[in-house]
């Protein structure tokens, strides 16, 4: 249980935000700088918890994901960070999402030969080595020169299923040559038809064989703390940052050959079920949809026809003070009831999140911001170490547990108790 005495990590970055949020605010200290300004000298020198005296030299020497998480902040331009590391709003959805992982405690099966624990795991016919799976997360040559590309063949080292979002970097085909093995393309549509089908055949021609339709973002966001940090951050990255003069994402490698004149490449808000049935006709692929967290919106995902959800809340960077994944994915598996497969993201940073996770009925679960902190440390080999990571993690919580694979991992092994860590 978490003490007065000793707060977590997360509460420790709650506490010193207010505080800085207190001290700008403060009529008595007219000389502090602007919250903006307070909370980048503070990210600038903060050591992580986990990474108190080990500065990472190498990707070998991280003991768990958040030290990539110090390594990279010391990498990115604080801009691209905020874009990454924030939320909207509060942040208190993304924090949510990690934060309840700790209501959950493990009830681990004692003398069961723990040799021989695999943790392969089929998505759609293709087997991979872990239920660990790299969401789809735009921008990555924003982190790391090699982005996308690093990413793929990090994924093909370990084993892993690569989606690659609709605002990638670098072009579905040589992600797609790089992987290897089948790559997944999440959509983000066009308001305009004919555009968002170019999309759809161009992710068919490159052997995609799963569309990832992203839904819980069609309308905008506030990404105040991307806001906040991006002002102390001088350089002109009109390429990168929606709102800057002459910036746009429309250049994105997708949108070649397309008009986008007129069209925003990330919000189309008159989407509706309607839309799926369209989407669902429109392509050979099987269509996936990330974003939603209800049993109601499960129950119309079977209704029309979708192949899989994944729970996900765009890792609290869509809508502020929606439930942690983990809370709302127990409804939605009840609700599809073994009919299609229910992936999960946001907030998993432990080999136990991703057994919790598991035990609560997902069939894999995902993660986005630990691998682009592996990434814009060290690029390929810090993705690589960070699957490494979460893979070891996993396979010791699985032996622990008595748990052989992953068909094992059942609801029995987990019990709720609030607040319990
Ligand atoms: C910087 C960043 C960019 C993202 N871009 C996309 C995207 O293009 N498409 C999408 O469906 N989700 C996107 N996401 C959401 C992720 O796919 C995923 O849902 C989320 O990161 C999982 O939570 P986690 O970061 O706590 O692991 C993005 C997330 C981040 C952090």
């Amino acid at each position: 249980m978490s003490h007065p005495l000793f707060p977590s990590k997360d509460q420790i970055l709650r506490y010193r935000r207010e505080f800085l949020k207190f001290l700008a605010a403060s009529p008595c200290l007219a000389a502090v700088p602007p919250l903006e300004v307070l909370e980048s000298m503070f990210w600038q020198n903060a050591p992580s918890g986990a990474t108190v005296g080990n500065d990472l030299s190498s990707p070998k020497d991280a003991l768990d994901v958040m030290d990539f998480e110090a390594a990279a902040k010391k990498k990115i331009p604080i801009a691209h960070w905020a874009y990454m590391a924030g939320g909207v709003d509060d942040d208190y959805t993304r924090d949510a999402n990690h934060e309840a992982y700790r209501h959950i405690y493990l009830r681990p099966r004692r003398l069961v030969d723990a040799t021989g624990i695999s943790m392969k795991t089929e998505l759609f016919g293709t087997v991979y080595d872990s239920p660990i799976f790299i969401c789809p997360v735009g921008e990555q040559k924003a982190f790391h020169p090699e982005g996308e590309l690093a990413v793929a063949r990090a994924a093909r080292a370990k084993g892993t299923l690569q989606i690659l979002s609709t605002l990638t970097t670098t072009r579905v085909e040589d992600v797609a040559r790089a992987l290897g093995t089948p790559l997944w393309f999440q959509l983000y549509t066009l308001t305009d038809w004919t555009g968002t089908e170019k999309m759809i055949r161009r992710a068919e021609a490159a052997g995609c064989p799963v569309l990832v339709l992203t839904v819980d973002n069609t309308t905008g966001r506030n990404p105040e703390t991307y806001q906040r940090l991006r002002r102390t951050d001088t350089r002109n990255c009109s390429m990168c940052h929606e709102g800057e003069p002459g910036s746009t994402v429309n250049g994105r490698p997708m949108y070649d050959g397309i008009d986008m004149t007129g069209l925003n490449g990330r919000t189309n808000p008159a989407m509706d079920w309607q839309y799926v049935d369209k989407l669902k006709k429109a392509t050979r692929m099987k269509l996936l949809i990330k974003g939603l967290d209800t049993r109601e919106d499960a129950q119309l995902c079977v209704q029309h026809g979708v192949d899989g959800i994944i729970v996900s809340n765009h890792g609290g960077r869509a809508t502020e003070t929606d439930r942690a994944t983990i809370d709302a994915l127990p409804e939605v598996v009840e609700a599809v009831g073994n009919r299609i497969p229910v992936l999960v993201d946001g907030g998993i940073r432990r080999g136990t999140d991703a057994f919790k996770a598991l035990a609560l009925g997902a069939t894999a679960v995902g993660i986005g911001r630990p691998y682009i902190w592996g990434l814009g440390a060290f690029g390929q080999t810090g993705v690589e170490r960070v699957l490494e990571l979460l893979q070891k993690e996993l396979h010791q919580t699985m032996a622990n547990c008595g748990t052989h694979t992953i068909a094992d991992i059942k609801r029995d092994r987990v019990g709720f108790a609030k607040p319990y860590f």
